[in-house]
């Protein structure tokens, strides 16, 4: 643990696979209640975009290692009159212990924790979403014991989900397919960052025959066809990812012991079946309960908690 103390999360590559897998392994302890640790500080917490989810399991992993945490509502702050944000980032230095930052540019992310000396993390930026990905796949990891060799099939539009699972699939030793249409694939960049994480020890494939992903998979997984900031894209994109549906004709096609997953929120009857979301096999429920856990781990860690 003692290794993330002062560390930023700002792409899910900042982590080791070794890293990735202790982060899981406490994430599994707190949840067991197996470890208690306390971690009196303060997080604060940026987000210039909507959130249920990452609000509140930050905020009540902060309260429950005894902390506390301050919401930086931009339209609170002097971040929406435009202070500049090398001066934020230098004044909620000395006044907290640790930010979580939900935007859109992972340029700003990278200025806040260039200029801040504490741990920065990415609560979601266009690029990424690494925390949403340590739930998923710890996850994984309690629906089938083991992350090895497992295959994960995301279907869907190629974003920041898409890319961080690319990531953490790679780092644990996961194969990864992601199914888009060819105009939406995920990020060049990160696609070869994964490949060079994964070398020939497990697959890191790109189609756009959804059918072609999905076959003996272990995991589905899906997500909004738009992500927010496109929300004026949502209605033209629906045709376009209609193949791309979870729905009972495709799941069929994966393992018969498949899992779904989606991070939520979910667009029912587009990107995912009502049927499907709600079925025996989806661990959605499960999936949100662990960005708790998952993040409960890292906060503790980078703040060096014992
Ligand atoms: N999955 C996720 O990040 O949800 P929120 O947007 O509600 O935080
Ligand atoms: N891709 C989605 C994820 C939401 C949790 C978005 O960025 O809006």
């Amino acid at each position: 643990m003692e290794s993330l103390k002062g560390r930023d999360l700002l792409g899910l590559a900042d982590l080791s696979g070794k890293e990735v897998r202790q982060l899981l392994d406490l994430a599994a302890a707190l949840k067991a209640g197996k470890v208690s640790l306390r971690c009196p500080k303060v997080l604060g917490l940026l987000f210039r975009k909507a959130s249920t989810r990452t609000r509140v399991s930050f905020s009540v992993a902060m309260y429950q290692l005894g902390g506390q945490v301050i919401d930086l509502n931009t339209n609170l702050t002097q971040v929406s009159r435009g202070e500049p944000t090398i001066d934020t980032a230098r004044v909620l230095d000395r006044y907290l212990d640790i930010l979580a930052i939900r935007t859109y540019g992972q340029e700003e992310l990278e200025t806040f924790a260039n200029y801040a000396k504490i741990p920065v993390i990415n609560a979601l930026t266009d690029l990424e979403h690494p925390c949403q990905i340590l739930a998923d796949l710890l996850t994984v990891q309690e629906a089938f014991g083991k992350l090895d060799g497992i295959t994960l099939t995301y279907l869907g539009d190629g974003n920041n989900v898409a890319n961080s699972l690319l990531l953490g699939c790679a780092l644990v030793g996961m194969n990864i397919r992601i199914a888009t249409p060819s105009d939406y694939q995920p990020d060049g960049e990160i696609v070869e960052q994964a490949k060079k994480i994964a070398g020939d020890r497990t697959e890191v494939l790109l189609t756009a025959d959804p059918e072609r992903g999905v076959k003996g998979a272990h995991v589905l997984y899906t997500d909004v066809w738009a992500s927010m900031g496109q929300e004026e894209l949502a209605e033209s994109r629906i045709p376009i990812f209609q193949p791309y549906q979870i729905n009972e004709p495709l799941l069929r096609l994966a393992d018969p012991e498949a899992i779904v997953l989606h991070c939520l929120p979910a667009h029912r009857d587009e990107e995912i079946t009502d049927e499907v979301i709600e079925g025996t096999q989806s661990r959605v429920w499960d999936q949100a309960e662990n960005r708790l856990h998952a993040q409960k781990a890292l906060l503790a860690s980078l703040l060096g908690a014992e």
